[in-house]
């Protein structure tokens, strides 16, 4: 069965309890609730086309790179907006990343830290959240 390669990396992505992960630069430990990304999300063409229009529409203003027009901004924000084509957003929780995008600056250590970062899950179903956390994934190298 050809399709049982790759499943034990999806299995190991699979959170089952509200994980404790150290992220970014490695000081803050946070947690987030436990979900599980849509099985073929990232090898679906047109959901990732779909995730790569939300993010330059909405999100590569401050995340993109400068051909996306980014925000002169964006680096002096502080905490700064990253720049999603850093490899390690590949191996990054994708459920980190859905938390992320649903509830931006609004929770702690974010909202003390003084962050600006938009909580989209008022915006956004579900659907299109994982879009984009499919897109950032593939997208980044
Ligand atoms: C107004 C600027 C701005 C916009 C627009 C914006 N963000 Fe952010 N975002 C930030 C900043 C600043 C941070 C860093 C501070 C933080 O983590 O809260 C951040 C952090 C994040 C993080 C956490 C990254 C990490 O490594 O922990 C994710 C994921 C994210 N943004 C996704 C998105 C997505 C997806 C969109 C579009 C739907 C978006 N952002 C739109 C400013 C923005």
């Amino acid at each position: 069965m050809s399709s049982a390669k790759g499943i034990p990396r999806k299995l190991l992505q699979l959170t089952v309890v509200t994980t404790l992960l150290v992220y970014g630069c490695g000081e803050q430990p946070v947690t987030y609730p436990a979900r599980r990304m849509p099985a073929g999300l990232m090898q679906d063409v047109a959901q990732l086309q779909a995730g790569q229009k939300l993010f330059r529409s909405k999100c590569a203003s401050c995340h993109g790179k400068p051909s996306e027009g980014r925000s002169e901004r964006a680096a002096f924000f502080n905490p700064p907006a990253p720049d999603f084509t850093g490899a390690h957003y590949r191996e990054t929780d994708p459920a980190y990343l859905y938390w992320r995008i649903e509830v931006g600056k609004t929770v702690e250590p974010y909202r003390s830290q003084g962050s600006v970062m938009p909580a989209w899950g008022v915006h956004f179903s579900e659907e299109k959240i994982w879009q984009i956390v499919a897109y950032l994934q593939v997208r980044a190298h």
